[in-house]
């Protein structure tokens, strides 16, 4: 199966990344980084973890509600996932609902993603399956189908809209209104605030799997840019900071040492932290005001019994 291939992925645009993030005086590395191939295994790992509530809550409210998903989403569907992580969730979806003809999986793990993409083709024949590998925050092309279609629903399950800040996100959710255009709408899973101790026992799990997709980022990292980082020197280091409402992760160096890349050198002293990764948590009031911001109207809004997470169907009106 062909994949469409964006230009955001290359190395040159994670080299600027790279650069950019470890020149800063508070150190940070885009978390999109966390995903080659390993870190894509580990993600779905963290998925099954007892700790980490929020796929299997996701999940749940999916099943509990897709009758009523499916009829709210409508027929002549082009259904554009971003980030085509779990395929447990999409092939509850592409069973139940029915008005699907185009499934547009987009994903930055290009090998991932043609595995993927594959699969769903060959149980799903009826359906036009088109996968783009692309960072999605960055322009790309949606293919044109050769399928009828009425409405562009993007699919944006896993509340990874919690790991934009706030700015950033209105700026992600007024592109993808732009993206669905009129009659679109938007699926997304949306993490909601909740008590400290259970959001950092999920980002700290007893396995210790959090930690090694926290630090695999630097073997990504060594691997294509060719930088000398050592996994054993940094420590994964993750907490609910209840101010911001966001848990945030952070690489913690364990030592005073440098670290090159590519004829550039960055010191770090002991104790100075890498901040790898935001997740913010929002209340369904907080949530609603960011997606009026940007351009969407919130038509329904699904939770569990414990209103730890929500699954939302937001309109463009544009
Ligand atoms: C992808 N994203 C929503 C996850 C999260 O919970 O913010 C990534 C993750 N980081 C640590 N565990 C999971």
């Amino acid at each position: 199966m062909e994949v469409k291939k964006a230009d955001s992925t290359g190395i040159k645009s994670m080299y600027a990344d790279v650069i950019e993030g470890l020149s800063k005086s508070r150190k940070e590395l885009p978390s999109k980084y966390f995903y080659d191939e390993r870190g894509s295994e580990l993600f779905e790992e963290i998925c099954n973890l007892e700790e980490y509530y929020i796929t299997r809550t996701e999940l749940e409210i999916m099943k509990e509600n897709i009758s009523d998903i499916s009829e709210i989403l409508g027929k002549k569907l082009m259904f554009i996932e971003y980030g085509s992580g779990s395929s447990e969730k999409i092939k509850i979806i592409l069973d139940q609902v029915k008005g699907i003809n185009v499934y547009v999986p987009i994903d930055i793990s290009c090998r991932h993603l043609a595995k993927s993409a594959a699969q769903i083709a060959s149980e799903y024949n009826h359906l036009e399956v088109i996968p783009v590998c692309a960072d999605y925050s960055k322009p790309f092309e949606i293919p044109e189908p050769k399928s009828e279609i009425k409405h562009r629903i993007v699919y944006f399950p896993g509340s990874t809209i919690g790991n934009f800040h706030p700015q950033d996100a209105r700026v992600f959710l007024e592109k993808i209104v732009k993206v669905a255009g009129e009659n679109g709408g938007l699926l997304i899973g949306v993490d909601l605030k909740k008590n400290k101790t259970i959001l950092d026992k999920a980002y700290n799990d007893a396995r210790g799997v959090t930690a090694e997709f926290n630090l695999n980022q630097l073997m990504h990292i060594n691997r294509e840019l060719g930088s000398n980082f050592n996994l054993d020197k940094f420590k994964h280091k993750a907490f609910y900071n209840e101010e911001k409402g966001r848990v945030e992760m952070h690489l913690e160096s364990l030592d005073d040492q440098r670290v090159k890349l590519n004829g550039k050198v960055f010191d770090f002293s002991r104790g100075e932290r890498i901040w790898t990764e935001s997740s913010y948590k929002y209340s369904l009031k907080e949530f609603e005001q960011l997606a009026q911001s940007a351009g969407f109207r919130v038509r329904k809004v699904w939770t569990d019994e414990k209103e730890l997470f929500s699954v939302q169907y937001l309109e463009c009106f544009l």
